[in-house]
């Protein structure tokens, strides 16, 4: 097993070598007639490692980072092994094999659009940056999926109701478990693969750095494992929330630029892909239906609570520097 995820490895690194920074080339190389701009690659003593969620605003992040003149893997800037959240896309690697991977091909933004999983924090070779978008929004934007595949939404419909009421996240009458995990069934079958562990305080999942928090049963998450992704988010070097950007595009910029990232290039997300810079459309659920999401994700709105009010923070910290 451990020799077929390092051959994957190493054939991807020799392919990637060859091929992943076009953009780089394009935009930067290109535009700076043939000089490697000093601003970006040599600046920073560790690679910056974007959290992806997805429909979070991963992408647009990723996209800032080409215009700024990175140098990132691939079009969501994901290494092999990194993209996706099906099984088949993810490839775990332990702090040595990704040092190597570093080491070879000499990235410095890449993307982890899933969970970091058992083994994977290496806070020595990341500098972890991410922007949090509010959950019940991301939910809301992933109709893009839903929509090619209204089994989904219908699914979620008759969920939501067996969850509630607020304060009990995730549990369900005795009587319904049954029904719950047919539901849960159908909706596995319905997405690809293990989307349904989005569909529960993926965030906090995510953070938890511990495979078996990351694909707990749906329901699972509890408020220790909270206290662990708010500590792990804690030593980001760089956290946002979407809804900061959007709603303080001026302070946003000054905060990106006067951060670890360092970036001049800017622009708002509302233009970028997935719906990042949309507001959460109410249409598609009633609101007793939101508010329900809204409490299977209690965990997650927290993390993002963080986010945005670390956002706030470090705004004003910035322009009061500039100011002084
Ligand atoms: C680009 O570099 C070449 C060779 O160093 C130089 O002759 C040329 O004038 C440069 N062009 C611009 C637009 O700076
Ligand atoms: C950065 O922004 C400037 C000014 O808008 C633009 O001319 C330049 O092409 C941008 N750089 C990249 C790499 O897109
Ligand atoms: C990972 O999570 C499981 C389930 O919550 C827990 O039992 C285990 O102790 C955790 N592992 C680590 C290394 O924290």
């Amino acid at each position: 097993m451990r020799v077929v995820v390092l051959a994957a490895v190493a054939a991807t690194a020799a392919v990637g070598l060859r091929t992943q920074y076009a953009d780089y080339d394009k935009l930067c190389k290109a535009t700076a007639n043939g000089t490697v701009p000093e601003a970006q690659t040599h600046r920073r003593k560790k690679v910056l490692l974007n959290l992806h969620f997805q429909h979070g605003a991963g992408t647009y992040f990723c996209h800032l980072a080409k215009v700024n003149c990175e140098r990132v893997w691939g079009s969501a800037c994901n290494h092999y092994g990194d993209g996706g959240t099906s099984p088949h896309h993810i490839i775990v690697r332990d702090c040595a094999e990704r040092r190597h991977e570093i080491t070879v091909s000499k990235p410095s933004f890449v993307g982890l659009e899933r969970g970091i999983l058992s083994g994977e924090w290496c806070p020595d070779l990341y500098d972890y940056v991410v922007i949090v978008r509010e959950p019940v929004s991301r939910h809301l934007s992933r109709r893009v999926i839903w929509g090619t595949n209204k089994k989904i939404l219908d699914a979620l419909r008759e969920l939501l109701p067996l969850v509630g009421p607020p304060g009990a996240a995730g549990a369900v009458a005795p009587a319904d478990v049954g029904r719950r995990d047919s539901i849960l069934s159908r909706l596995r079958d319905a997405e690809e693969a293990a989307q349904v562990a989005q569909l529960d305080n993926f965030y906090t999942r995510a953070l938890a750095a511990n495979t078996s928090v990351y694909e707990g049963a749906f329901g699972a998450t509890c408020t220790s494992d909270l206290d662990t992704a708010l500590a792990r988010l804690e030593t980001f070097k760089f956290v946002t929330s979407l809804d900061y950007i959007n709603d303080h595009t001026a302070d946003a910029r000054r905060l990106f630029r006067h951060s670890v990232l360092g970036w001049t290039n800017f622009s708002n997300a509302a233009i970028n892909e997935h719906h990042a810079g949309e507001k959460a459309p109410t249409d598609i659920l009633s609101t007793a239906e939101l508010a329900l999401l809204a409490d299977l994700n209690e965990l997650d709105r927290a993390v993002w609570a963080y986010a945005d009010r670390r956002a706030l923070r470090e705004g004003l910290e910035v322009l009061a520097l500039l100011n002084r």
